[in-house]
C-alpha cells in the first residue's frame, strides 16, 4: 500500500469514528430515531413542540491520536567535513642491517718521515750472533732437562741419567761434567744393579761407565781416580786387552763390565750427587 492509500484509509476511519460519536451524543439509534421512545411503555399522543433547549457546554478535549507510521526514507545527506588528524602511531620494529658499503677512496699520503740515524751494524750483528749462540745453548740445556725429567733413576744420594747421544769416552766424561755430574761410577752392587736395570729397561745393550785404565795399562780406576778396590763386576774373561787398545769400560744390559775401545761412540750414564739440604 502506498502512502496516499494509507492516508485515504485513515481519513475514512476518522469519519466513521465521528459518525458513531454523533449517534451516541444525540441519543439516536442507528435509524436516527430517539432511543428514549423505544424504552417508553405507554404511548401518549404528543403535545405541541417546546422551546428549543439551551446550547450545551463544549465537550472535553479529545485524547492524543495514535502514533503515526514511520515516514519515508530521507535523501542521502551531503559528504561530511574532513575529520581531525589522528595521533602519531607506535614506533615500528628495528629494520634489517644494511649491506656493507663500498670501499672508500684512497687516503692522502702521509708526511715525509724524519731522517734515520746511522746504524752501528757491526756491533748489532755481534750482539745478535752472541744471542744466537746463547739460544742454541739454552735449547740444548732444555732438551737435556726434558730428557732427564722423562727418564731418570735415583738413590738416596744420587741421580742417574742415560744420555741418549752417541759419544766416545772422553766426550761422555766432558758432557757429564759440564752438566754438573760425572760419568757414572758404580761403586757398589746397589748402584750397579740400578744402572743395569736402567739400561735393560731402556732397551739398550751397552753404555759407557766411568771406569778406565788410561793412566796405567791394567790399573783400572773410576773417573774420580779412586781404584776399584771394593767393587767391580767384570764379565767372565774380562778385562781382556791383548793389543792394549781397550782402555775404557762399558756396562752391558746384564750389569757386567767389558773393556772396550775409548774412541767408540755409544750412549753413556751420568750420575749427579744430590745436594744435601
Ligand atoms: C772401600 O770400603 C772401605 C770400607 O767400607 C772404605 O773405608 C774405603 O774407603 C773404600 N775404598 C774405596 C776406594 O772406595
Ligand atoms: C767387549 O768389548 C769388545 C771390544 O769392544 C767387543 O769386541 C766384545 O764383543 C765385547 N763383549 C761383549 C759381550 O759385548
Amino acid at each position: 500500500m502506498n502512502g496516499f492509500g494509507a492516508v485515504l484509509l485513515r481519513n475514512q476511519f476518522i469519519l466513521l469514528v465521528l459518525f458513531l460519536l454523533q449517534i451516541q451524543i444525540l441519543g439516536l439509534d442507528i435509524d436516527g430515531r430517539p432511543t428514549a421512545e423505544v424504552c417508553a411503555t405507554h404511548t401518549i399522543s404528543p403535545g405541541p413542540k417546546g422551546d428549543d433547549g439551551e446550547k450545551g457546554d463544549p465537550g472535553e478535549e479529545g485524547k492524543y491520536g495514535k502514533m503515526g507510521r514511520r515516514g519515508p526514507k530521507g535523501i542521502k545527506g551531503e559528504l561530511g567535513d574532513i575529520g581531525a588528524q589522528g595521533n602519531i602511531g607506535k614506533t615500528g620494529p628495528i629494520g634489517k642491517k644494511g649491506e656493507k658499503g663500498e670501499k672508500g677512496l684512497l687516503g692522502i699520503p702521509g708526511g715525509k718521515g724524519k731522517a734515520g740515524t746511522v746504524c752501528d751494524c757491526g756491533r748489532y750483528r755481534k750482539v745478535v750472533g752472541q744471542l744466537d749462540i746463547s739460544v742454541a745453548r739454552l735449547k740444548t740445556s732444555m732438551k737435556f732437562v726434558k730428557n732427564v725429567i722423562a727418564g731418570i733413576r735415583e738413590t738416596e744420594e744420587k741421580f742417574y741419567y742415560i744420555v741418549q747421544e752417541e759419544k766416545n769416552y772422553r766426550e761422555s766424561v766432558t758432557h757429564c761434567r759440564i752438566r754438573g755430574g760425572m760419568l757414572a761410577m758404580p761403586k757398589d752392587e746397589a748402584a750397579n744393579t740400578l744402572i743395569a736395570d736402567y739400561i735393560a729397561k731402556s732397551g739398550f745393550f751397552r753404555v759407557f761407565i766411568g771406569v778406565n785404565d788410561l793412566e796405567r795399562e791394567g790399573q783400572y780406576v773410576f773417573t774420580d781416580n779412586t781404584p776399584l778396590q771394593n767393587y767391580s763386576n767384570w764379565k767372565e774373561g774380562e778385562p781382556s786387552d791383548p793389543y792394549g787398545h781397550e782402555d775404557c769400560v762399558e756396562m752391558l744390559s746384564s750389569g757386567r763390565w767389558n773393556d772396550t775401545e775409548c774412541h767408540l761412540t755409544m750412549y753413556f750414564v751420568c750420575e749427579f750427587v744430590k745436594k744435601k739440604k
